[in-house]
């Protein structure tokens, strides 16, 4: 469904990737681990088009990406959702009126229907309760979700999350992992997770990519992860901070 082939990017004058190439299936849960500050956002920026990389081709559905015009990344961004790490949501509206905005937007749908629709989406992520809560007054936990929901309404092919888990307490990162492995799931859609997050890689991961100083270390299932004898993929799933390189 999504293909990186051979993607190298400098930015600022340095070589952040080199020559990666990643393939992603349909319908999998798909991580992208490594340190901080090794490109996993960069990756996933590319394949919505807010970065170029310099060399290299990626594909979305068979369709290139890297020269797209603007008006052909507004389409492929509503197939291909992204929800950023600090999930931005209106604080001058209600959540119902937040997830409800892209519909009425982009489908032109009436308030009552949009709004309709919206507490359809907020009960698929199992936050039908906060519809008419002030986005303000709930943890990042809850934001996260209302925002996930608002990615929702465009039924996106696949969904992007960049760092989902991070900055929530226990108990609201396994809610993200039960949303991701069941309804998420059941709504087909394709999910590429950048995450630090060890526990839920593994609770949620199909497959797994580790970057490591600017190329691809590791490619494979959860469980091919968990056996690799690599120091520096050992270092990063036993928290040995030494082995993955950082200081
Ligand atoms: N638009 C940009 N212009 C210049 N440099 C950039 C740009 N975006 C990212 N970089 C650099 O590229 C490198 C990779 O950044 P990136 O944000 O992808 O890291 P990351 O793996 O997502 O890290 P983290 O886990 O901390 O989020 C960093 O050195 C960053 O400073
Ligand atoms: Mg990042």
């Amino acid at each position: 469904m999504i293909d990186f082939d051979n993607i190298s990017i400098t930015l600022g004058g340095r070589r952040i990737l080199t020559d990666i190439s990643i393939s992603i299936l349909e319908g999998e849960i798909f991580c992208i681990v490594g340190r901080s500050g090794v490109g996993k956002s960069v990756m996933i920026k590319q394949l919505v088009g807010l970065l170029k990389p310099d060399a290299g081709s990626i594909r979305f559905e068979g369709e290139e990406v890297t020269t797209m015009t603007e008006r052909q990344l507004t389409g492929l961004r509503r197939k291909c959702g992204m929800v950023f790490q600090h999930a931005t949501l209106f604080d001058s509206m209600s959540c119902v009126e937040n997830v409800a905005l892209p519909l009425r937007k982009h489908l032109k749908l009436s308030a009552v229907r949009a709004r309709e629709r919206a507490l359809g989406y907020l009960a698929q992520v199992g936050v039908e309760h906060l519809a008419y809560r002030d986005p303000a007054t709930l943890g990042p936990g809850l934001r996260k979700l209302v925002a996930i929901a608002r990615t929702m309404t465009m039924e996106p092919r696949a969904i992007l999350f960049d760092e989902p888990t991070t900055g929530l307490d226990p108990l609201a990162a396994r809610k993200f992992d039960a949303l991701v492995t069941g309804s998420l799931v059941r709504s087909r859609v394709t999910q590429i997770v950048v995450s630090h997050d060890v526990r839920s890689i593994f609770d949620i991961a199909g497959r797994v990519a580790m970057l490591h100083e600017g190329r691809l270390r590791f490619l494979g299932t959860v469980q091919e992860l968990a056996q690799c004898t690599d120091s520096v993929v050992r270092g990063f799933i036993e928290g040995k901070p030494e082995e993955v390189g950082v200081q």
